[in-house]
């Protein structure tokens, strides 16, 4: 479909002309540099894609007025001294662990780490640069010394060891999650919070590594805030300054049941499990109709994430078609109302089991063995070694960049 690549590519250039690059390749010297790159993006994009006037934090989302925090209104000092008298103990140093509590350090706030002693998340955390007895703990020596305790275990593990976490959750501290899973199905998690703390969540949008890169490249990634019981009443305050110091941009008002409903059912669907079942599906008629794997694999993955998605995720569906061939325009809009007939099914059955809780069953069964690294990178190995990724390697070798 070389007319198509074409059209693609000068799209994707003009693309680049029109949209001010982010300021990923300016070095970061001091924190102050995140903020006013931030800061620049923020108006760049406010220019270009909606009214969005610094400061006004109610904005029209298709018809639908929502609440959205930014970091602008957080400057360093600011922040620094909001939290001049909190210890934020970051349990857990799994992909979010590493991305928020790395951020939160450079922004200068007091950060302690705890995980279990002698783990692979311990190694990790020590290579990182916390320090033994310093910065790095034991999971309860960590909680008892903070005041902010930011619960990133895994979901599994964040109910497996709350018996002995409870206890220390004492009046006055501050519990945080960034998911709201082991609160919303309480019962199955039998994680129930004292009644004399706050609750709250930031759900950083993405994982925990583009927390961290996004953070060193002075941008800021989008979280979900929600609070789930306010005693001071300044939860949803520490909510969105939390947000802010590891490393969010813009904060999106939720509550805890949308946001674990709507994390769950996104992951499992179109995020992750939907795109890999599809790419397979395309990819399987492909090959069973007698193309070569580099042709199958092209037509499917390729293309998709090197030329048509990053115009997507730039500019939106529509233009994403424009910048195709009327032949591939024609047969793209018949074709999308099938699939999303076909799929409507799947996703409310999907829906369905994330909301009666099947799915966080399925993941605190599977999630909570004692091998569940081994059981996971197993399964991972299987789709590693699925024709179409092996396919894929050997494509991607041969990307222009990739070669000397
Ligand atoms: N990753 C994402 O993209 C993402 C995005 C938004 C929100 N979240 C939420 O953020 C939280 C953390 O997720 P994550 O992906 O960063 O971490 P994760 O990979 O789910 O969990 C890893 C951490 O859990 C610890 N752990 C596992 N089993 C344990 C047990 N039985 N006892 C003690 N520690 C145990 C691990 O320590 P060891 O190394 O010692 O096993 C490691 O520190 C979750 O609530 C998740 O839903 C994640």
């Amino acid at each position: 479909m070389s007319s198509f690549a074409v059209r693609s590519a000068q799209a994707l250039r003009s693309a680049t002309r029109r949209v001010p690059r982010a300021a990923a390749k300016i070095p970061m010297s001091a924190q102050t540099a995140s903020y006013s790159l931030l800061a620049r993006n923020a108006m760049s994009v406010s220019r270009r894609d909606v009214p969005l006037t610094r400061g006004m934090k109610t904005l029209d989302f298709a018809g639908t007025k929502e609440v959205v925090y930014e970091r602008s209104d957080w400057p360093l000092a600011k922040l620094q001294d909001y939290f001049k008298n909190d210890t934020l103990a970051l349990i857990g140093y799994g992909s979010q662990g590493h991305g928020q509590g790395l951020n939160a350090r450079d922004n200068g706030l007091n950060v302690i780490v705890g995980v279990r002693e002698g783990g692979e998340s311990w190694k990790q955390a020590v290579e990182d640069g916390w320090v033994p007895g310093k910065t790095l703990f034991p999971i309860e020596e960590a909680i008892s010394r903070g005041t902010i305790i930011m619960d990133l275990l895994s979901d599994a593990a964040q109910s497996q060891t709350w018996p002995k976490v409870a206890p220390l959750i004492t009046k006055g501290k501050t519990l945080y999650f960034s998911h709201g899973f082991s609160i919303v199905y309480k019962d199955d998690t039998h994680v129930i919070p004292p009644p004399d703390v706050d609750v709250i969540l930031v759900a950083p949008k993405g994982s925990g590594r583009t927390v961290r890169t996004l953070f060193k490249e002075g941008r800021g990634i989008n979280s979900s805030i929600a609070v789930w019981q306010d005693v001071t009443g300044k939860a949803k305050e520490k909510a969105v300054a939390i947000g802010v110091a590891i490393g969010s941009g813009y904060m999106y008002e939720t509550t805890f049941e949308k946001e674990v409903y709507s994390d769950l059912y996104g992951e499992r669907g179109v995020l992750m499990g939907a795109i890999q079942g599809l790419f397979c599906a395309q990819y399987k008629v492909l090959r069973a109709n007698g193309h070569t794997p580099s042709e199958a694999f092209n037509e499917t993955v390729e293309e998709a994430t090197q030329s048509l998605y990053p115009l997507i995720g730039q500019h939106g569906m529509d233009y994403m078609y424009n910048a195709c061939s009327t032949t591939a325009r024609r047969g793209a809009l018949d074709w999308a109302k099938v699939f999303e007939e076909t799929n409507t099914p799947v996703f409310e059955r999907l829906y369905e089991s994330v909301r009666n809780g099947t799915e966080t069953r399925r993941s605190l069964e599977f999630n909570g063995r004692a091998t569940y690294r081994q059981d996971l990178e197993k399964e991972l190995k299987e789709i590693d070694e699925q024709e179409i990724w092996r396919a894929g390697k050997v494509v991607r070798s041969l990307r222009p960049d990739n070669l000397s």
